[in-house]
């Protein structure tokens, strides 16, 4: 290990510990009235996840220079929203999907309607987050993420993908696709920790969002690639089954290799956007590395 992994995965263990504290406070209690979907919620969202929303948000902060305090209601409303859109992704109306972090998932663990409950009021949550901060640019942030939520970012791509399934997408449609679903909320993470300083220079906010646009994109095929390269167990969710279902995905489209290829051009891209940042850029670095190169 270099020196240079080494302290990205002290500083991504440490912010990984404060993400956790910090949702655990926000979420409601489960003995708070009704206990059963309080139950849920804290099921869903706490005690799982790579949290790599959450790291986008204290990373692009960090690179704004404000300091970590100011940036934890962005990275609780990412991953919230985040959260929500997973247990509705498992529910049998969508993906079907009975493990998730390597647990049930929360439908299974649960019920339906508890589910569908679950992701409306994680949602609507996420947004209490980011207005009760009272953030110089929290009003910003709120439309940032709305924007990447709502029918043109994450739920407009999830309706993509289940429209498309058993058809053979273009390579455009399949970009398109998994910039909706997966690159929305990735670019959101990025944009709404910058966005947590009093103000963010436009030249930031550019470079920003080109990186999560490369990193949305390179998250989503990675995660298609594992699909079909992983196990269930590694993964904590079922493996194969894009495939059984029929998805559209890049490995369906391109194959393994040229999947691979694009996530290698995608990280290169990244290495030399931030090249100008030095080493204030070294946690947005070491994310775009995890990214890239992760087994689960
Ligand atoms: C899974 O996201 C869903 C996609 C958008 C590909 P993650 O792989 O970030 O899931 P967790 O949060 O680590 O469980
Ligand atoms: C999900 O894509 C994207 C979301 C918005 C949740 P997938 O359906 O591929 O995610 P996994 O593989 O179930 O985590
Ligand atoms: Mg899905
Ligand atoms: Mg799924
Ligand atoms: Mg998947």
């Amino acid at each position: 290990m270099t020196t240079a992994e080494f302290v990205f995965d002290r500083w991504a263990a440490s912010h990984q510990q404060r993400i956790e504290h910090v949702l655990s406070r926000v979420l409601p209690e489960d003995t708070a009235l009704p206990p059963r979907l309080h139950a849920a919620m804290r099921y869903a969202v706490l005690g799982g996840g790579k949290r790599v929303r959450a790291l986008l948000s204290y990373a692009a902060a960090e690179l704004a220079g404000t300091p970590v305090l100011t940036a934890d209601p962005s990275a609780a409303a990412v991953e919230l929203i985040h959260a929500f859109s997973l247990v509705h992704d498992d529910m049998p109306c969508m993906d079907d999907d009975d493990l998730r972090r390597g647990k049930p998932s929360c439908h299974k663990q649960y019920d339906d309607a508890t589910a569908l409950l679950v992701g409306d009021a994680l949602q609507s949550l996420a947004f209490e987050c980011l207005a009760e901060s009272q953030a110089p640019q929290a009003l910003k942030q709120i439309q940032v993420l709305a924007r990447a939520t709502g029918s043109r970012g994450m739920c407009g791509g999830q309706s993509l993908d289940l429209q498309s399934t058993g058809q053979q997408l273009s390579l455009t449609a399949l970009e398109q696709m998994h910039q909706h679903k997966t690159g929305a909320l990735i670019e959101a993470a990025t944009l709404l920790g910058a966005y947590a300083a009093n103000q963010t220079p436009l030249p930031l906010i550019n470079t920003l969002t080109t990186y999560s646009r490369h990193m949305g994109l390179a998250f989503q095929v990675v995660d298609d690639i594992l699909d079909a390269t992983a196990d269930s167990q590694t993964l904590g969710k079922t493996a194969g089954k894009d495939a059984r279902q029929a998805k559209s995905t890049y490995v369906s489209l391109l194959g393994l290799e040229a999947a691979r290829t694009l996530v290698n051009q995608l990280h290169e891209h990244t290495r030399a956007l931030l090249a100008p940042y030095g080493q204030a850029a070294d946690p947005l670095r070491g994310i775009a590395h995890f990214i890239c190169e992760r087994s689960f």
